[in-house]
């Protein structure tokens, strides 16, 4: 029989020899932890670590901390944000930086209903922040942690409930002074170790204790997101003289709210008095857009639209426009 599966520990020992150095992990008494931890657990929803990296390092050089960030204005934060996507996340962050500098003195509330009130603060980021902020048994479920359980305890085989399942065995998971590196911990284990594709079982620590390694590691893919595809149109007005493109950030598409865009509409029939350029595929927060590119040349262009010239770059321009500007920049 083997012993009795200590998983805290045995995760914990694991990711003292193994974890990643990533820029956000500082010593847990680091007067620089709340912002770090705000700021890249704000970038990592929805993103890959490795896409954050260069966005987070980028940010804490300009901004390099949660009062300065509570006092700084919109159009800076989504600048430094651009390219990164779902933008509501650094619009949220700024709201959640005003409230904890202004009612909470800085710091974060130690207990989860006070958290989870911040602004884009959702389950899992509530209970990864109490966690590694204030190093209170918390796990944090994201796709990783619920791969791992699920793989574990279950084979990764049959639709369980993981989340249901934890909370229900709570006390079996809480590390006992270390719930910080636990919750992290266990998602580095997910992300490195219990991988979604090639999982390592060969070296994995827990091996002798896994449904699914006993089980000859089949599984069900527990990572599919759903991903509509839909048709659009997208029909930019030219300026030749000036290489400007018409823009307005009044669209109606129910996404990319209030940012500078080209005309765009869902397809539906062809596009008369418009020259056809390109079709080619681009995915905005779970949307996948198939694009058909139309253009024209004109001094007039409808109302609420305004002329730019990308290479000015002033104004936060989504890099959904900017991959129409670099397919329409040889017509000019
Ligand atoms: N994904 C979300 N938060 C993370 C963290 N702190 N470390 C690694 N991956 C993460």
């Amino acid at each position: 029989m083997h012993n009795k599966l200590n998983l805290s520990k045995k995760i914990i020992t694991w990711y003292d020899n193994n974890r990643r150095s990533l820029p956000w992990r500082v010593p847990f008494r680091s007067p620089k932890k709340l912002y770090y931890r705000l700021l890249s657990e704000f970038m990592l929803q929805q993103t890959q670590v490795k896409t954050v990296i260069p966005y987070f390092n980028k940010f804490r050089k300009k901004i390099n901390n949660l009062d300065q960030l509570s006092s700084t204005n919109e159009k800076k934060i989504l600048k430094l944000w651009e390219g990164l996507g779902y933008y509501r996340r650094a619009k949220n962050l700024l709201l959640t930086s005003k409230i904890l500098v202004k009612t909470h003195k800085g710091k974060l509330p130690n207990n989860i209903e006070e958290i989870r009130k911040l602004p884009g603060v959702g389950e899992y980021t509530s209970n990864i922040l109490l966690a590694l902020v204030h190093n209170k048994p918390a796990i944090a479920i994201d796709g990783n942690v619920k791969r791992v359980f699920h793989r574990l305890y279950f084979g990764g085989k049959k639709n369980i409930n993981i989340i249901d399942f934890l909370k229900k065995n709570k006390e079996k998971f809480y590390a006992e002074k270390r719930n910080s590196d636990f919750a992290e911990a266990l998602m580095e284990f997910g992300a490195l170790i219990c991988s979604a594709k090639n999982p390592k079982c060969s070296i994995c620590k827990l091996k002798n204790f896994c449904k699914f390694y006993k089980n000859g590691k089949n599984s069900i893919s527990l990572t599919s997101r759903v991903v509509r595809e839909k048709k659009f149109n997208v029909y930019c007005y030219l300026d030749r003289k000036d290489k400007r493109m018409a823009l307005t950030n009044r669209n109606k598409l129910g996404f990319l709210k209030n940012f500078y865009l080209p005309s765009v509409r869902q397809a539906a029939k062809k596009s008369k008095n418009w020259n056809y350029l390109c079709s080619y595929k681009n995915t905005i927060s779970n949307i996948k857009m198939n694009i058909k590119l139309y253009y024209k040349f004109s001094s007039k262009i409808p109302q609420n639209f305004g002329w730019y010239s990308i290479s000015q770059n002033k104004e936060f321009i989504p890099t959904f426009t900017k991959k129409v500007f670099n397919k329409v920049l040889d017509l000019y």
